[in-house]
């Protein structure tokens, strides 16, 4: 019998993760891809462990279930509160031979060859910063990294409302820059925790020293998965390949193609789909 093959999976709580497909499809167009955004729940980043575990849980399922073998948590929020959850307590019932990797490793992995001082800042939700879970993975690479975190509650929410190149947004991101640079100003590496920042890229680079590195996650989580998929040729072979995208959302897929199209500067036609 031939094998199945199937999309990769990719999950966000709504629009961030496309950050993270446009890098992957960039390095790995052939692949197909499905993409699940939980806008009707996001966001995600001030939400207990438990909900945010419990909803992510039910969209690794939904993706299984569509015949995904591999799924990127491409949210930083799912990836530090519910990705350890499910590889250890959920995968071996579900389906052992599948695989779920989060977005958090492979963006530690890129700051060894960036900083110089040994001082870095980690920008994300309330969620992620609560979670430790950067500071953890940072110190098991660079045991004597100083680590600053600062959570911008604001910033996603400025984004999935489209507002984040609005004048508007201007505050709250000098804010929260002012705040982690006064606390430590040797800062050198500052990691945008939250695949959403990206779209506050500009001007987060505005109100920076030009000496200030900001790595954007996506393309080190798109290089971390075309290792991976050569480390695993297992299950690189169960990954189709005919250079597709499907895109679902818990949301109005109308909203979410608008603005799905302006992330990825190319017509996406969403659909809608129920979770729980
Ligand atoms: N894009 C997400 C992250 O990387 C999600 C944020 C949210 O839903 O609050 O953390």
């Amino acid at each position: 019998m031939a094998m199945q093959q199937a999309p990769i999976g990719i999950f966000d709580s709504g629009y961030g993760g496309l950050t993270i497909l446009g890098e992957i499809r960039e390095l790995m167009p052939e692949y197909d891809y499905l993409y699940l955004g939980d806008n009707a729940r996001a966001p995600y980043g001030s939400r207990s462990f438990e909900v945010v575990y419990e909803f992510t849980l039910q969209a690794v399922r939904y993706l299984f279930n569509e015949g995904c073998r591999l799924v990127i948590l491409a949210c930083n929020t799912a990836s530090a509160k519910a990705l350890r959850s499910i590889q250890q307590r959920d995968l071996p019932l579900l389906n052992p031979a599948n695989r779920v990797l989060g977005v958090i490793r492979p963006t530690v992995e890129s700051i060894s060859g960036l900083t110089g001082t040994n001082h870095v800042g980690v920008l994300g939700t309330p969620g992620t910063i609560a979670s430790e879970s950067y500071p953890i993975e940072i110190h098991k690479l660079l045991p004597e990294a100083v680590v600053n975190s600062e959570a911008c509650p604001m910033w996603v929410p400025l984004v999935e409302n489209g507002e984040h190149d609005q004048p508007g947004a201007d505050y709250f991101v000098k804010k929260h820059l002012d705040n982690i640079l006064g606390r430590d100003p040797e800062i050198d590496t500052l990691i945008l925790g939250c695949t959403h920042y990206p779209l506050l890229e500009n001007k987060i680079r505005s109100y920076l020293p030009d000496s200030v590195n900001i790595v954007s996650q996506g393309k080190y989580v798109a290089a971390g998965l075309k290792d991976y998929l050569y480390r695993h040729p297992e299950m690189e072979e169960r990954c189709s390949r005919n250079d597709s995208c499907r895109f679902l959302t818990t949301e109005s897929p109308e909203k979410f193609s608008e603005m799905a199209s302006l992330f990825l500067n190319t017509p996406v036609e969403a659909e809608r789909i129920i979770l729980g």
